[in-house]
């Protein structure tokens, strides 16, 4: 008698909150794996890129003609450095007479007072992968119409 009782109750005080328990850990281990592979479908370096942008340039720079504290960058890429009417720019970008393309942007995120000193910009990206991550990003936010 005692016997039946004891496989009878067992089971479920033991098993039942720890299962459950454990059930929830991996579920939302699960999600959270599922958040951080989702991005790579589209395109692992556009997707970093557009992150990185949003974390490291987003507060000054935006993606839409209207300024923030530096100019927008939509079309940087073939853009003259100093030319958006209204951007709040140092007179040595104005003077800089560079033309935005991959190689310029990749010095000057680096280093931005070596490319030009007396910029406002002092914000750099000092790893390689980061600013190619960030620049593939910018090349593909190009204006609609003309800008
Ligand atoms: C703290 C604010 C700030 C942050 C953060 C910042 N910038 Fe800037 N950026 C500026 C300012 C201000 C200017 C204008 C500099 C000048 O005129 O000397 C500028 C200018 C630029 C220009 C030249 C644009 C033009 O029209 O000629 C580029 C390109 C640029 N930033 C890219 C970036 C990228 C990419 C990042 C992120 C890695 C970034 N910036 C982060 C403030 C910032």
């Amino acid at each position: 008698m005692s016997v039946t009782l004891f496989n009878d109750r067992l089971p479920h005080r033991t098993i039942g909150p720890r299962l459950l328990c454990k059930m929830s850990a991996w579920s939302a281990a699960a999600t959270a794996l599922a958040a951080l592979l989702n991005p790579t479908t589209v395109s692992a370096q556009q997707a970093d890129g557009e992150r990185m942008f949003r974390q490291r340039c987003g507060a000054c720079h935006s993606m839409n003609p209207g300024q923030k504290s530096g100019p927008h960058l939509t079309g940087v890429i073939g853009r003259t450095a100093g030319s958006i009417e209204g951007a709040r720019y140092s007179g040595a970008m104005r003077a800089s007479g560079i033309i935005w393309d991959k190689a310029t942007l990749n010095t000057f995120l680096a280093t931005p007072r070596r490319l030009i000193p007396g910029t406002t910009m002092t914000v750099a990206v000092p790893d390689a992968t980061q600013r190619a991550a960030i620049i593939t990003y910018l090349e593909g936010q190009q204006p609609k119409a003309n800008n």
